[in-house]
């Protein structure tokens, strides 16, 4: 593979001419806005809080032409296992409960690569398509999910996904060989590492050149560039469709330049509201923020007052009561409604600022030199000099810059707000776009591959710990968070993040059911753990081998015999978590299977397995502060000379 990209590349233009194609499809455009055009959307807050009209069109139309035939599907599988199962479970699945139907989504970590190949392998157990996991009796959850929301390594996982119109996860990861390699989607091409795709040192730097050579119009149409737009381009090499491995380093082509995130509302699936709506986040990293509500002693860089940002396909901005605002995606760059920016939101740069973790080498000037971070920098500054901008993060041009914005939001006076990658605050697991109240979602399965422990790579809770905590602490009208552990020795000791466990189960509150399925351990089967490693560069193989023991730790469940590999009950107790709010909605009570299997896999606030002695709720259990992460206050993942 290295020694194509080597070949190839030594006889095609490194330093093409100043405007190549990827250069001038890089580029914003600027025009007029059109007539009635609006900057800016109010979302309200949880009492008046409303949904940008097209997205509210995109779940309606989800939610009448796709989903009833989506969770019949899923049904049919289930039942195809032969698990008796109670009757409301099928009469509700099979829309026969008044159209009480579950309201479902999927948040994918932050993690790296580890996260966007365990996603994916989550996503795989729960994908119709694959027959392993329909014959199983859990493919089809995610056709019927409403929402699917990544966060760096997750973000890379869901924008390709997306843009590539929702293939099977074996395309998605391998790419789609039959098509045309310069438009088509070709793969995550994880064999080739991010930063330093060649084993030549001289190569590698020619590498950055072009990616920077790449963004060269964006600054020259008086656009300010930073290191995200250099991972913008990369990215537009991984994530976006038009590179394979044979054509990585031809660089007359687009290499996903000019790929609009908000033009992911086009592809088929995205029109025909077959795929679930994609949300990637990010944090916002401002000179304004309330430094005392930083999570201490770790990694992170941004205060949990800060308001969490998200992009979908249609609107950027976010639903915390501290901005409650939205800009048109495809208007992205615009700063005013006079004068329109379009071209801005490259899906390498949306999907790149949900992943910038960067700025976390730049506590000290010793540290970011001696951080990968330091040549790209230097080298981007040196041929596109900027004054007063940080160069490490992502920037945008501030849409919401204005007196009305004023009180309501720390960055209204700024020109440019920055990103972060989303765990930048310490919540890996994309959680609070699925929590907007306006949504009304009432289950949701957090996937986890985020770094918790010190000096390895398994998951045990941080993120959901800092989810309630800063629900608890900073928003407690806005969000509402099922009871889980207060620190992460609880997780472990509890063994919370080795098997699924369920949230919120007997809560009295509007808090969905949380369905965690983490990165905890080693699988059962006792096979060599892949999932505890940042992987730099992964071999098709490799990358495989990841998938299918992701989709065996997905598939084990919680086997009452602890000598068992599976649990042959699991699919049907995914089934019971995953219809319980619609259930209760009906009026009835859990029966059969689902009464035990909500027994067993339960957290009840405080252990696994025993009955709910409380009502749950998001204040009957006391809560520590900040930094009471424990062990989560650790590093998020190492990252070894290569991207998030
Ligand atoms: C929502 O209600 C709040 C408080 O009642 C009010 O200040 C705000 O203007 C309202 N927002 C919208 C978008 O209606
Ligand atoms: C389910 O039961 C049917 C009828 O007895 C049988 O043909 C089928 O093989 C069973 N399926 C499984 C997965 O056990
Ligand atoms: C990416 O390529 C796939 C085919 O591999 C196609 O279905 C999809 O529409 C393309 N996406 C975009 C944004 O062009
Ligand atoms: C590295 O690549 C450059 C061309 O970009 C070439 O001149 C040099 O010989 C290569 N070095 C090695 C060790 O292959
Ligand atoms: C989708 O395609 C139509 C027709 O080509 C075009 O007019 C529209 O601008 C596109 N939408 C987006 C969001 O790119
Ligand atoms: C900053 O956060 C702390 C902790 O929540 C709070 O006590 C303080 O009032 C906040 N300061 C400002 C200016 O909002
Ligand atoms: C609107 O923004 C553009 C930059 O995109 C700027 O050139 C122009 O002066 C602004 N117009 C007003 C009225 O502020
Ligand atoms: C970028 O270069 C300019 C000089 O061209 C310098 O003033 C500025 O400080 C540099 N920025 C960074 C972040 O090094
Ligand atoms: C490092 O951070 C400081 C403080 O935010 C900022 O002024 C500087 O520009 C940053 N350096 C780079 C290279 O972005
Ligand atoms: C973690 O939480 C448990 C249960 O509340 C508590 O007993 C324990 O002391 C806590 N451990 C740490 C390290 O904070
Ligand atoms: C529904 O949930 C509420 C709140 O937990 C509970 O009080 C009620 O008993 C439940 N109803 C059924 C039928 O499970
Ligand atoms: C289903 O997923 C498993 C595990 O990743 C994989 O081995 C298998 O090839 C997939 N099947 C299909 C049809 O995609």
């Amino acid at each position: 593979m290295l020694a194509t990209l080597l070949a190839a590349s030594t006889s095609l233009p490194l330093l093409a001419a100043a405007q190549s194609a990827a250069n001038l499809a890089y580029t914003p455009v600027t025009g007029a806005c059109p007539a009635g055009f609006t900057l800016v959307r109010q979302a309200g807050t949880p009492g008046n809080q409303t949904l940008s009209p097209d997205e509210a069109a995109y779940i309606s139309g989800r939610k009448s032409n796709v989903l009833p035939n989506a969770w019949k599907t899923y049904l049919a599988n289930l039942q195809a296992t032969n698990a008796t199962l109670p009757a409301y479970v099928s009469s509700i699945l099979g829309g026969e409960s008044n159209g009480e139907y579950p309201n479902f989504g999927i948040a994918c970590s932050g993690g790296g690569w580890r996260a966007t190949m365990f996603g994916a392998g989550v996503l795989n157990f729960l994908d119709a398509r694959n027959t392993s996991a329909a014959t199983l009796g859990t493919g089809g959850l995610l056709q019927a999910a409403q929402y699917l929301s990544g966060l760096s390594g997750g973000a890379n996982l869901v924008g390709s996904l997306a843009q590539a119109d929702f293939p099977p996860i074996e395309i998605l990861a391998f790419g789609d060989n039959s098509a045309d390699p310069t438009n088509a989607w070709g793969g995550w091409l994880a064999q080739i590492n991010q930063q330093d795709p060649y084993t030549n040192a001289t190569m590698n730097d020619e590498y950055i050149q072009e990616l920077i050579e790449e963004i060269s119009g964006k600054y020259h149409a008086g656009f300010a560039v930073s290191y995200n737009d250099v991972t913008s381009r990369d990215n537009g090499r991984h994530f976006v469709n038009g590179t394979t491995a044979d054509n990585f380093a031809d660089n007359t082509l687009l290499h996903g330049a000019g790929y609009l995130w908000s033009a992911v509302a086009n592809v088929s699936t995205f029109a025909s509201y077959s795929q679930p709506f994609p949300i990637l986040v990010a944090t916002l990293l401002s000179p304004n923020g309330n430094m005392s509500t930083l999570i201490p002693g770790g990694t992170f860089i941004v205060p949990q007052s800060n308001p969490i940002m998200e992009m979908n396909v249609y609107e950027m901005g976010s639903y915390d009561p501290t901005l409650a605002a939205f800009a048109p995606m495809k208007y992205l760059g615009t700063t005013n409604e006079s004068v329109c920016v379009t071209n801005y939101d490259q899906i390498g740069t949306v999907v790149g600022a949900s992943g910038d973790w960067n700025t976390i080498y730049n506590t000290s000037e010793s540290t970011l030199v001696n951080s990968y971070v330091y040549p790209v920098v230097t080298a981007l500054n040196a041929t596109l000099p900027q004054t007063n901008i940080v160069l490490d993060s992502a920037v945008f041009a501030n849409p919401f810059n204005g007196a009305a914005m004023k009180g309501q939001f720390i960055d209204a006076e700024e020109s440019i707000i920055m990103m972060s990658d989303g765990a930048s605050d310490g919540e890996a697991v994309p959680l609070q776009p699925l929590l907007v109240k306006a949504r009304g979602l009432d289950t949701i399965l957090a996937v986890d591959s985020n770094q918790d422990y010190a000096t390895e790579y398994w998951s045990a809770g941080g993120s959901l710990i800092n989810v309630q905590n800063r629900i608890s602490t900073l928003f407690p009208t806005a969000y509402s968070f099922p009871p889980v552990p207060t620190n992460t020795s609880e997780f472990i000791a509890q063994n919370l993040s080795t098997r699924p466990s369920f949230f919120g189960c007997d809560s009295s509150t509007e808090a969905p059911l949380v369905i965690y399925l983490a990165n905890g351990g080693p699988p059962r089967n006792g096979q060599t753990p892949l999932t505890n490693q940042q992987p730099g560069n992964v071999s098709l193989a490799e990358t495989q081998a990841i998938l299918d023991q992701v989709y065996d730790i997905a598939a084990q469940g919680y086997p009452t015999d602890a000598t068992a590999l599976t649990d042959p009950e699991w699919p049907a107790c995914l089934a019971c978590a995953v219809v319980d709010r619609a259930r209760n909605r009906t009026g009835t009570e859990r029966s059969g299977v689902c009464a035990t299997c909500m027994t067993r896999y339960c957290w009840d606030g405080s252990t696994l397995g025993l009955e709910a002695t409380t009502t749950g709720g998001a204040s009957a259990l006391s809560r520590s502060g900040w930094g009471a992460a424990g062990l989560a206050a650790v590093s998020l993942f190492a990252v070894v000379g290569g991207y998030l």
